[in-house]
């Protein structure tokens, strides 16, 4: 049996921490597709087809993975694409509680399975949030992001005193 997973988030921009649990994600299924929420209430720093670009530069490598973005319920894109599991990276119990809420909501409402991979101790104290503030005010990200995000943080900031 086929198993398709799906890895969503805003990745307002994808980061290391990010791409461990996809690359992990693609020896775990056989087929992962990153998916971004497109939100249309929340601008984010990258518009969506931005971070799409960003993601599928960075996932090249990995022959099974695929990158698309949804609007409205996970569930209905899962079912929409043939999708039966989500995986979500869990970088610390702060995690836990919003994400076991979210997975069990997803199973009730879509029959849909989440399971948790546990972030690499590397990247733990990693989020989009945090990289963009730092990025904000010319503070070192490099590292923390792929190359290629973290050139295009800096043009994004570039001659801005606080963004
Ligand atoms: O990277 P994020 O912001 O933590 O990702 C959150 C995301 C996009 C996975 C979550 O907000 C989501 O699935 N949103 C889609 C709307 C939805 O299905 N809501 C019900 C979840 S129980």
């Amino acid at each position: 049996m086929s198993v398709s997973a799906v890895c969503p988030g805003s990745f307002d921009p994808i980061t290391n921490g990010h791409l461990d649990v996809v690359e992990r994600a693609s020896v775990a299924f056989d087929r992962v597709v990153v998916a971004v929420l497109d939100n249309p209430n929340k601008s984010g720093l990258f518009p969506v087809p931005e971070r799409l670009e960003l993601i599928r530069a960075t996932t090249a490598h990995l022959d099974n993975v695929e990158v698309a973005a949804f609007e409205g319920l996970l569930v209905d894109f899962c079912r929409a694409n043939d999708i039966s599991l989500i995986c979500k990276g869990l970088r610390a119990v702060s995690d836990f509680e919003y994400e076991l809420q979210m997975a069990q909501m997803n199973q009730r409402i879509g029959d849909v399975e989440t399971v948790f991979m546990s972030t690499s101790p590397d990247w733990s104290y990693l989020s989009s949030s945090l990289v963009k503030e730092v990025a904000k005010w010319g503070g070192r990200i490099d590292g923390t992001v792929p190359d290629v995000v973290a050139e295009r943080l800096r043009q994004r900031f570039a001659g801005s005193d606080a963004g």
